[in-house]
């Protein structure tokens, strides 16, 4: 029987154990807080940053939430990252991507107080990972590796391909899981776009990651009996549903269950961890700060 991965219940177990750090942090004084900063009327983002600020206000972190009009200018945004880095009631800080065209997304990432950067996306922080000593493990991939131990697959010595090399899933997965600690030590294959025969490439792997962003790309055909697949894309698609799409992932779900040892449905899988896997870095944000 394939394993289908409930991320929902993973992340509730790390809430749980992030409140007893949050208790001691409130004895101490320190209430955490994350400031969430949107400048988009993307459908998708408003929901991502809505469901992030209701986790804050369920854990006991205090959650700050920042509207900039996506037609106005850069400055704007810069300015406000300006005022939450001098905040100390702010102990992370989150600029949901994208951002609009007309502002430059790395002066963004480079613009946040490295210390406050729970995204990890920080150049500094970016060094950091790859030197093997993470400040803040970005979100997803430290869910991903998190989901890996809950189903009890340790990538040490294992072949992981990863389907997508974005910054903030692809890259960051790749050298998390190649470090030689916990959770680490795995042969990592990183495939994309131009990849040549994809299928060739996951059929030989023991873990399948899909962070790609195409819907459905991955399916039972591109499996080997027994992978461990997970599945980070959230793609709408056209639907005749009440809302008038679904989500479904980068993975072709039903026909990759047939394959698959284990699996992350979608929704349900990869999401509820990366919103989960924030308010870890929130609260060891706020340790940081403390002194
Ligand atoms: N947009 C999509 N994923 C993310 C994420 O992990 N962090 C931020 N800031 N924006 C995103």
């Amino acid at each position: 029987m394939t394993h289908v991965i409930d991320g929902n219940a993973v992340a509730d177990e790390i809430r749980s154990d992030l409140s007893e750090s949050i208790d001691a942090l409130g004895d101490a004084g320190v209430e955490p807080g994350l400031a969430t900063v949107l400048m988009s009327e993307d459908p998708a983002s408003e929901t991502y940053v809505s469901m992030k600020q209701r986790d804050c206000e369920e854990v006991g972190i205090d959650g700050i939430h920042v509207e900039i009009d996506p037609e106005a200018p850069a400055e704007e945004l810069y300015d406000t990252i300006d005022e939450l880095n001098e905040d100390p009631e702010v102990h992370g800080i989150l600029v949901q991507m994208p951002v609009p065209d007309h502002v430059d997304e790395r002066e963004v990432l480079n613009r946040i107080d490295p210390v406050k950067d729970v995204d990890g996306f920080h150049p500094e922080n970016v060094g950091k990972l790859v030197a093997g000593h993470a400040r803040y493990k970005p979100c997803t991939p430290h869910g991903v590796q998190k989901l890996l131990e809950a189903a009890d697959v340790d990538p040490e010595g294992k072949d992981v391909v990863i389907v997508g090399r974005s910054n903030i899933v692809g890259k960051p997965l790749a050298n998390l899981l190649i470090q030689k600690t916990d959770l680490g030590n795995a042969t990592v294959t990183v495939c994309h776009s131009r990849t040549n025969d994809l299928g060739a490439k996951t059929r030989n792997a023991d873990v399948v990651v899909a962070a790609c962003g195409v819907p459905q790309l991955v399916d039972g055909e591109m499996l080997t009996e027994g992978t461990t697949v997970i599945d980070v894309g959230v793609n709408r698609v056209d639907a005749d549903t009440d809302k008038g799409y679904e989500l479904v992932g980068d993975v072709d779900f039903e026909s990759a269950k047939e394959k698959a040892g284990a699996i992350t449905p979608v929704p349900g899988g990869v999401g509820p961890m990366t919103r989960a896997m924030l308010l870890y870095n929130t609260v060891k944000a706020a340790g940081l700060q403390k002194d």
